[in-house]
């Protein structure tokens, strides 16, 4: 839990449902509401770290399926041998190295920068950050894969979604219960890659 960031409903349960973090609700509404996994899939979790995200996908892709889960953090959470925990910093590594280990099914992103408490410097960080998710997703993403990202609402907001809506049949915009109403994150959600040659 961020310092300063009041327990709730959604930590308290987090806690009994043995999860590494509250934010595996937001996941599981994105899920509920744009239908993203499926048994047997591969996905790429970046920004894995502490865990709650993977942990809900193991049983959602199952045996048959795959999870790749990077952070610059180890996981702290215990998993099961399909998923492989790798620690990097997804700005510095080579797209081709992300291409060596898909294709993938769905990419996620839950990476956030280091909040600076300057909006405009940590939106733009932000941006940086699911830019960087895309030009993965366009390196390791399967045609017809998904794709769900968080980021901080700012002046880079609307180009990053155009990018989006360039690569993917379908764009959500997803604000869940379980993000903090001060914050100002939200989910951008690609739901159907296609294969045409996305602008630069
Ligand atoms: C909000 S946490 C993710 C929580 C995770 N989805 C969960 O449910 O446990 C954001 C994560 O993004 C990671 N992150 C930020 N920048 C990164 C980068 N450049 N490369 C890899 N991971 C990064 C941070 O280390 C942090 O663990």
């Amino acid at each position: 839990m961020k310092p300063g960031a009041k327990p709730d409903r959604f930590t308290a349960r987090a806690h009994q449902e043995g999860f590494a973090a509250r934010s595996v609700y937001k996941l599981e509404e994105i899920d509920r509401r744009c239908r993203v996994f499926r048994t047997g899939q591969r996905v790429l979790d970046l920004g894995a770290a502490p865990g709650s995200w993977t942990q809900w996908m193991v049983p959602r892709v199952g045996g048959k399926g795959a999870i790749v889960a990077v952070d610059l953090n180890p996981l702290k959470v215990k998993v099961p041998a399909y998923v492989q925990a790798m620690q990097f910093d997804v700005l510095a590594a080579p797209l081709d190295e992300f291409a060596k280990l898909g294709p993938f099914d769905v990419v996620v992103s839950d990476m956030a920068p280091h909040t600076s408490g300057v909006q405009d410097a940590d939106a733009a960080r932000s941006a940086e950050l699911v830019d960087r998710a895309i030009d993965i997703a366009d390196a390791c993403l399967a045609p017809g894969g998904h794709f769900v990202a968080k980021i901080f609402q700012g002046a880079e907001f609307e180009a990053v979604r155009k990018r989006l809506r360039e690569r993917y049949e379908t764009v959500r915009v997803l604000k869940p219960e379980a993000s903090r109403k001060e914050s100002v994150e939200i989910y951008l959600v690609g739901l159907g890659r296609t294969v045409k040659a996305p602008t630069p």
